[in-house]
């Protein structure tokens, strides 16, 4: 079957009707038409079951990154390292980069982790009123990216609002927006490359100095270009996937009162809860490979050079893997959720994906136990295209309403 015959599913998950209907377009998908073509964006397959969507992840050699996870191809950032690597070269650069992301690193981590979140939740709680997104689910990602790094936090702001724009103009022709996310890229370079001049002269423990010091295993030295791309990769990656579960969690939470009550007197639930509500939600929607040969896959004929989009979101709720799969189970035992991806690009960030979120829960039941999500004032992105983000969760202490 070719792309001439073969289902067709209009999908387009950069649209307003997938961000109105996700999960039932999701759901759509594995019941109907498991493997898919879509012409929205010049072509491109969709795959929806899980057994489909990890197996691509897995093979590498046939699904490549090399043309990048993002269909269309993302218009803001740059070469995405190590995003676009196929092995052998993408196992140097994990080598290089895991060391710094392992669990044991980011428990280190967890005091400094602890005392920012601690600063901003009691800011929230002096405020009385606020609103998640914006206040607490963005900016902690990156704050611990640019920690990491070494970089000053006063900038945190203008960084975290050039990639905001980034992220969220996916997808845009809009000449106005276009030239904003240039300028914006531009700004960034400058700024890592003072920051990569600096530490070449005065070198520290921190991440920077290791990216502008330190070669990689087969003694190569990596260049600047490079390291702006593994930093914009860094920092982008925690946006609208870490800042998307905890708004997710959120929500739901205000939406299960039973489970929220769960959580807050069985704190140690909280993991189990996060895994849950990550794959539920899928914050990272859906990711991409380019075909390197011509191959019969899912009962569909694609060709080298195809683009194929795996939908991680349907693949989390496929009923063949997964019991009751749209339900938050703070007790489902049951493994092998495909929400930080599969085989060699697995997340970098996973264990400080999930510190973050866990920390920001405890330290919101600590401060503000009766905090309260005011859900009709909720707004969900009107484009979920990488990422099922929430605009807005306003919140506030129970006492001040
Ligand atoms: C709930 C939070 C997160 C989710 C759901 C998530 C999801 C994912 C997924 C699905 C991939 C696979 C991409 C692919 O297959 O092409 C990935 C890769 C990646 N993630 Fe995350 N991510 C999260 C948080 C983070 C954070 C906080 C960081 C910060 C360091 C991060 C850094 C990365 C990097 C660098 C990669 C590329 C890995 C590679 O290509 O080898 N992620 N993530």
């Amino acid at each position: 079957m070719t792309t001439r015959d073969a289902p067709r599913s209009d999908f387009d998950h950069h649209s307003s009707t997938f961000a109105a209907r996700a999960f039932e377009i999701s759901d759509t998908l594995l019941a109907e038409c498991p493997v898919s073509w879509s012409e929205h964006y010049g072509g491109f397959w969709v795959v929806a079951d899980y057994d489909h969507v990890t197996e691509a992840f897995r093979d590498h050699e046939s699904f490549s990154s090399a043309k990048g996870a993002s269909v269309p191809d993302l218009s803001f950032g740059s070469t995405h390292l190590p995003t676009t690597l196929d092995p052998p070269e993408h196992h140097v650069f994990r080598k290089y980069l895991n060391p710094w992301f392992t669990l044991e690193a980011m428990r280190k981590r967890e005091p400094q982790m602890r005392e920012l979140i601690r600063e901003l939740i009691e800011g929230l709680a002096a405020k009385g009123t606020w609103d998640f997104v914006p206040d607490l689910a963005d900016i902690m990602p990156g704050t611990m990216i640019l920690v990491m790094l070494g970089m000053s936090t006063d900038r945190r702001d203008e960084f975290l609002g050039a990639m905001e724009r980034g992220m969220s103009n996916q997808g845009t022709t809009d000449p106005g927006v276009l030239a904003q996310m240039a300028e914006d890229k531009r700004w960034l370079q400058e700024q890592l490359l003072g920051e990569i001049a600096d530490r070449r002269k005065n070198p520290s423990d921190d991440l920077m100095s290791y990216l502008a010091n330190e070669p990689l295993s087969d003694g190569r030295q990596i260049s600047d270009s490079q390291i702006i791309d593994i930093v914009m990769v860094l920092l982008l990656a925690g946006f609208h996937t870490t800042s998307g579960a905890l708004a997710a969690l959120l929500v739901h939470l205000e939406q299960h009162p039973d489970q929220r009550r769960h959580l807050q007197q069985n704190p140690d639930m909280l993991p189990t809860a996060i895994e849950e509500i990550v794959r539920v939600y899928s914050p990272a929607t859906a990711m991409a490979r380019t075909l390197t040969k011509d191959m019969e896959y899912g009962g569909v004929q694609m060709a080298k050079g195809d683009r194929a989009l795996m939908v991680i979101m349907a693949a989390n709720r496929d009923p063949e893997h997964f019991t009751d799969p749209a339900e938050v189970d703070l007790q489902r035992s049951e493994r092998g959720s495909v929400a930080f991806g599969w085989g060699v690009h697995r997340c970098l960030g996973i264990h400080l994906a999930r510190v973050l979120l866990r920390l920001q829960m405890e330290l919101l039941f600590e401060i503000i136990p009766d905090y309260h999500v005011d859900l009709a004032a909720v707004r969900l992105s009107t484009t979920l295209g990488i990422g099922y983000v929430h605009t807005s969760v306003p919140g506030h202490a129970h006492a001040v309403v």
